[in-house]
C-alpha cells in the first residue's frame, strides 16, 4: 500500500443511511465534528426505496435537526390506518385513540435526500463511494477507520466510531466473536413491493389479511402508490410479472364497490422478513445504531423509526461526553435504546404473525388471527394498544 493519509475527527460515522446522516446532523448542530463514510454512490443512496412511515417522534427529531422543511410541505399526515380481513375493512383511528398522535407518510428516499442536502450545504465531510472500510483499535479510546477513496488510502483517527452501516456493514463484524449476543427469528415469507405511477386508491394505509396472503396498500405522493404482497422467502422476481402482481393485489385488497387503480410499475423488489437484535449495541468505542444492530419485519413500520431513535440517544450521549468528559451517558446508550428496540420487536412480530398467511396454511392459526383481528376492531382497549404502538410509544 502507498502512503496512508492521516485524518482526524471526533466521531467517525460509517454509513450514510438515515441513522448515519441524522447522527452527523445532530452532532453538527452541537458543534461535534464527524466524518461520514458511505460505500455506495450518492445517487444509489438517494434512490434506494424502503420505508415510508414516520412516527411523531421521528418527525419531531427531523424538525429539531432542521431538515424538515420539505417534509412539512410534502409529507402527508395520517390520522388512521385500515385493517382488512374476512372481506371487511375497519378503520383504526390512530389520533383519536392516542390523544392526538399521528404518523407522516414521507419516503425514506426523501428523508435521505434532505439530510444529504443539509450536510452538503453545511460543508460537513460526507464521502460517497469509499472502499475497504476497516475498523481497528475499537477496544481503545482511540479507534481508527481505514478506507480508500478516489484511489487514495486514508486512516481516520476518532474518539468514537458510530456503526450506522446497516445489516451487511463491516462495523458489527469488527466486534470480537462472543462479545455480542444475537436473538433472531426468521419468517417463512417475504414481501414483494412495487412503486406504481398511479394515485393511491385509498387515503389511508390498508393492511389486509387474506387467504391468499397478506397485502398492503401504501403511498408516497398523490401520484405514487406503494404496494406489497406476501410472497415466498426465496421467491424470484421472475415469477412475478406485473400482471400477476396486480391480480394478487386486486384479489387480496379488493372489496365490492371499491376499485384498486393500476398503473405503470416503476420499481419492484423482494424484501426478506427477519427479527434480529444484537446486544449490547456497543463494544469499546464502537456504538452500533439502526439496522446494524436490530432488524424488524416491515409490518409494524418500525425500522427507520428505531434507527432515528437510536441516533437521537447516541447524539445526546456524545454531546454529554464532550461537555463533561464523562462516559456515563455513553455507557447507558445500549440499555436506553434496547428497551424501545424490544418493544418494537414485539409489536412488529405480533403484527406480522397476525396478518400473514402461515406457510403451512395451518387453519388453527388462521382462526386465531381472525379472532385477534376481530377483537382489535371491536375492543377499544385492543385498538388503543395497536394504535399507541403504531404511532410510537414514548420510551418505556
Ligand atoms: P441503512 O438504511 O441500511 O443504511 C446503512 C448505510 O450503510 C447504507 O447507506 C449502506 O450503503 C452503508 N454501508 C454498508 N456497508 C458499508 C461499508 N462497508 N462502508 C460504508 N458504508 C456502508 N422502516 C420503517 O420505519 N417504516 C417503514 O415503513 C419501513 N418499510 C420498509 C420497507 C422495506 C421494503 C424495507 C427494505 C425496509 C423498511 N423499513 C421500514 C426499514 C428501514 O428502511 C430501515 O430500518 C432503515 O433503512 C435503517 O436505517 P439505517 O441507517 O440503520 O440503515
Ligand atoms: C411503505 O410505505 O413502504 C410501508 C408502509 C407501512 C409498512 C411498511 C412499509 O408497515
Amino acid at each position: 500500500m502507498g502512503t496512508l493519509k492521516q485524518l482526524r475527527t471526533q466521531v467517525g460515522i460509517v454509513g450514510a443511511g438515515p441513522a448515519g446522516l441524522t447522527l452527523a446532523r445532530l452532532l453538527e448542530r452541537q458543534g461535534v465534528d464527524a466524518v461520514v463514510l458511505e460505500d455506495r454512490s450518492r445517487d444509489y443512496v438517494e434512490h434506494r426505496i424502503r420505508a415510508g412511515v414516520l412516527e411523531q417522534g421521528s418527525v419531531d427529531l427531523l424538525v429539531e435537526a432542521g431538515v424538515a422543511e420539505r417534509m412539512k410541505r410534502e409529507g402527508a399526515v395520517h390520522e388512521g390506518i385500515e385493517l382488512q380481513f374476512a372481506g371487511e375493512r375497519h378503520r383504526i383511528a390512530l389520533s383519536e385513540l392516542t390523544g392526538g398522535h399521528s404518523i407522516v407518510v414521507y419516503g425514506q428516499t426523501e428523508v435521505v435526500k434532505d439530510l444529504i442536502n443539509a450536510r452538503i450545504s453545511s460543508g460537513g465531510p460526507l464521502l460517497f463511494d469509499v472502499d475497504d472500510v476497516h475498523l481497528s483499535d475499537i477496544a481503545s479510546d482511540a479507534p481508527k477507520v481505514t478506507f480508500r477513496h478516489g484511489g487514495e488510502a486514508f486512516e481516520l483517527s476518532c474518539d468514537i466510531v458510530a456503526g450506522c452501516d446497516g445489516y451487511h456493514g463491516p462495523c458489527r463484524a469488527a466486534v470480537p466473536q462472543g462479545a455480542l449476543r444475537s436473538y433472531e427469528r426468521d419468517y417463512p415469507f417475504a414481501w414483494l413491493g412495487i412503486l406504481a405511477a398511479v394515485a393511491p386508491s385509498n387515503d389511508e394505509l390498508v393492511y389486509a389479511h387474506h387467504e391468499s396472503g397478506f397485502a398492503l396498500l401504501s403511498m408516497r405522493t398523490p401520484q405514487l402508490s406503494r404496494l406489497y404482497v406476501q410472497c415466498r422467502p426465496n421467491d424470484d422476481l421472475a415469477n412475478w410479472p406485473d400482471e400477476r402482481i396486480w391480480e394478487q393485489l386486486q384479489l387480496r385488497l379488493g372489496l365490492p364497490g371499491w376499485n384498486l387503480a393500476e398503473g405503470l410499475v416503476l420499481e419492484k423488489g423482494i424484501t426478506p422478513m427477519r427479527s434480529l437484535v444484537y446486544e449490547p449495541m456497543q463494544h469499546g468505542s464502537l456504538y452500533l445504531a439502526g439496522d446494524a444492530c436490530h432488524i424488524v419485519p416491515p409490518t409494524g413500520a418500525k425500522g427507520l423509526n428505531l434507527a432515528l431513535h437510536d441516533v437521537k440517544v447516541l447524539a445526546e450521549a456524545v454531546v454529554e461526553f464532550y461537555r463533561s468528559r464523562s462516559r456515563k451517558w455513553l455507557e447507558g446508550y445500549s440499555e436506553r435504546c434496547l428497551r424501545r428496540v424490544w418493544r418494537a420487536e414485539h409489536f412488529s412480530w405480533w403484527m406480522t404473525s397476525m396478518l400473514h398467511r402461515p406457510a403451512d396454511g395451518n387453519e388453527f392459526e388462521i382462526k386465531l388471527q381472525l379472532a385477534q383481528l376481530r377483537y382489535i376492531v371491536s375492543s377499544l382497549a385492543a385498538a388503543t394498544s395497536l394504535a399507541e404502538n403504531y404511532v410510537g410509544l414514548p420510551t418505556v
